[in-house]
C-alpha cells in the first residue's frame, strides 16, 4: 500500500442510499485544452462553467509560467485569461506546475506559433496503460517541427512557420486530434485530418477554436479539414457539462439504490450512457428547461440485469464510464461482459473490488464484442463480472481517477467501513467531490476514522 497522509484518506461507512441533488460544471476533459486555446488568440478569452479541480490549476500555472494572465471573473466559475504578454517558461518551471499532468504535451502548438519553442518534461497522467505521444509528435513533425530529445523531456522547435499537411492517426485518439486542431488553425495552407477523434468535448472545443476566428470542418467518416488563418482573437465560451462526471453519479445512485439529480447534465451526449444505463435497470428523467438543465438517475427498484458491453470513441460507449459501470454491474443478475478497447490496461481496479466480495474475471481475449486492437498483446482487457455480489468494506488504494471514483461508489454501496487511500487523485477531475457525498447522505470523513 503506498503511503499516504492522513489528509489523502477518505473513510467511508458504506450502506446509505444516496439521495438528493449535484451540481456537474464544465467538462474535465474540454476546460483545460480551451484554456490553452486561449494562448493562440490576440484578444482576452473569457470561459464560463469552470470547475474547480486539479486540472485546470494545473493548466493555470502552465499558462502563468508563460505569461499568460489568468483571473477569475465576476463569477465564481468563470476564468479570464489574457495572452498579451507571453513569454518562453523555463524547462523547470514547466515540469514544477505539470506535475504528473499530460497537459504540456497540447501547449505545443500554440507555442510553437508564439515562440517558436516548446518543452514537454516526462509525462504522467492516469496509470491506464502505455499512454504514449507518438501520433503527438508524428503530427508535430508533418507541420515541419524539429522534435529533440533531450534527458530532461522534448524540445520541439518550429524552425518557420508550421505549414498545414494531410495526417491520419492510426487510431481516433482524442488527444492527437486536439493536437491537430490546435496546431492547424495557425499553420499555412489547408490541414487534412483522417481517423479524427469527434467526442462531444472536441467538437466544443472546434467551437472554441471557431469562435477565435479558425475555419474547421468535420467531414462523414472522421475526417476533419481546417484552413489555417493568420490571426485568431479571443473568446466567450461556456464549457459543456461534464458527462463522464454525471454517469459517475449516475451509477453511485444505482449501486447504492439511491436518487441522483445531476444539475447541470444534459442529454445529448450521455445518450450511449443512458441506454446502458436503462437496460442495467436504471431509470432516468431529463428536464431540458432552458437554464436549469438536470438530469435524475435512480434504481428503479427491480432487479438488476447484466449485459455485455463494450467500450469505444465516441459515439461508442466511452471508456471513462467503464469503471462506474463496472461497479454497478457486480450488483447485476447473472454474468456480465465488459470489453475494454480503448486502454490496454484498465481493469486492474477490479482486483480490489474482488477483495470486497465481488466475482470479475479478467481475460486477454477479446470477448463479447468485436476483435480489438490489443486481443492478441496479451492484456487483460475483458471482463465478466458475476453477480449480484455482496461488498463488504475493505482498504484501497487508488490508481487512476476514475477507478478512484468507483472505489467510493464501491464503498458506498457496500457494508462497513473502508478507508480509501491517494484521494486527491479523484481532485483532478472531480470538483469538491467529499461535500457533494456528504449532501447525498453519505457517511464519509476525510483522513483515518478513530
Ligand atoms: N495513443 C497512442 N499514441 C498516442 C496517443 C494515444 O497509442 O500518441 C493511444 C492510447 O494509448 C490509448 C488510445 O490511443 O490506447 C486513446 O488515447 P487518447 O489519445 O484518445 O486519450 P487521451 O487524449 O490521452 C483523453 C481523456 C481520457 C479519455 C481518453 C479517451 C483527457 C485529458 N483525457 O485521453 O480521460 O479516457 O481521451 O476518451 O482528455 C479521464 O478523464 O479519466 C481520462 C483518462
Amino acid at each position: 500500500m503506498d503511503p499516504s497522509t492522513a489528509s489523502d484518506v477518505l473513510t467511508v461507512h458504506g450502506g446509505t442510499a444516496l439521495s438528493g441533488e449535484v451540481r456537474v460544471r464544465g467538462a474535465k476533459n474540454l476546460v483545460p485544452k480551451a484554456m490553452v486555446a486561449a494562448l493562440l488568440g490576440h484578444g482576452t478569452s473569457v470561459l464560463h462553467n469552470v470547475p474547480e479541480i486539479s486540472d485546470v490549476r494545473i493548466v493555470t500555472g502552465l499558462l502563468e509560467a508563460h505569461g499568460v494572465t489568468v483571473t477569475r471573473g465576476a463569477g465564481p466559475d468563470t476564468l479570464i485569461l489574457d495572452p498579451a504578454s507571453v513569454e518562453a517558461a523555463s524547462d523547470a518551471a514547466v515540469e514544477a506546475h505539470a506535475g504528473t499532468s499530460r497537459i504540456p504535451v497540447l501547449l505545443c502548438g500554440p507555442l510553437l506559433h508564439r515562440l517558436g519553442r516548446a518543452f514537454i518534461p516526462d509525462l504522467g497522467g492516469c496509470k491506464i496503460g502505455d499512454r504514449p505521444i507518438d501520433f503527438h509528435l508524428d503530427a508535430l513533425r508533418a507541420f515541419g517541427a524539429v522534435v529533440e530529445k533531450r534527458p530532461e523531456g522534448l524540445l520541439i522547435l518550429a524552425p518557420e512557420r508550421l505549414r498545414g499537411t494531410h495526417i491520419r492517426l492510426p487510431y481516433p485518439s482524442v488527444g492527437a486530434t486536439e493536437q491537430v486542431l490546435l496546431t492547424a488553425v495557425l499553420a499555412e495552407g489547408v490541414t487534412e485530418l483522417s481517423n479524427a477523434a469527434t467526442e462531444p468535448e472536441i467538437v466544443d472545443l472546434i467551437a472554441v477554436l471557431q469562435k477565435m476566428g479558425a475555419i474547421i470542418s468535420v467531414h462523414n467518416d472522421r475526417v476533419v479539414r481546417i484552413i489555417g488563418v493568420d490571426r485568431l482573437d479571443g473568446f466567450t465560451h461556456r464549457a459543456l457539462p461534464d458527462r463522464l462526471e454525471t454517469a459517475s453519479w449516475a451509477c453511485a445512485a444505482l449501486a447504492t439504490g439511491g436518487d441522483i439529480r445531476v444539475v447541470g447534465a444534459q442529454q445529448g451526449e450521455m445518450m450511449t450512457f443512458l441506454n446502458v444505463f436503462r437496460r442495467i435497470g436504471g431509470d432516468f428523467e431529463v428536464d431540458d428547461t432552458p437554464g436549469s438543465e438536470s438530469i435524475r438517475f435512480w434504481h428503479s427498484g427491480g432487479q438488476m440485469r447484466a449485459l455485455a458491453l463494450e467500450t469505444d470513441v465516441h459515439p461508442g460507449l466511452s471508456t471513462d464510464w467503464q469503471q462506474p459501470l463496472v461497479v454497478a454491474l457486480t450488483q447485476a443478475h447473472g454474468l456480465s461482459i465488459v470489453h475494454e478497447t480503448v486502454y490496454e490496461q484498465r481493469l486492474g481496479f477490479t482486483q480490489a473490488l474482488n477483495r470486497m466480495g465481488a466475482q470479475i474475471q479478467l481475460y486477454r481475449e477479446c470477448l463479447g464484442g468485436s476483435a480489438c486492437r490489443f486481443g492478441q498483446r496479451n492484456f487483460q482487457h475483458s471482463a465478466v463480472i458475476s453477480g449480484p455480489t455482496k461488498l463488504h468494506g475493505a482498504e484501497l488504494t487508488i490508481p487512476d481517477l476514475r477507478a478512484g471514483f468507483s472505489y467510493l461508489i464501491a464503498a458506498l454501496a457496500a457494508q462497513g467501513t473502508s478507508m480509501v487511500h491517494g484521494i486527491s487523485l479523484i481532485h483532478r477531475g472531480y470538483e469538491d467531490f467529499e461535500a457533494k457525498l456528504s449532501g447525498l447522505g453519505a457517511v464519509v470523513e476525510l483522513g483515518v476514522a478513530a
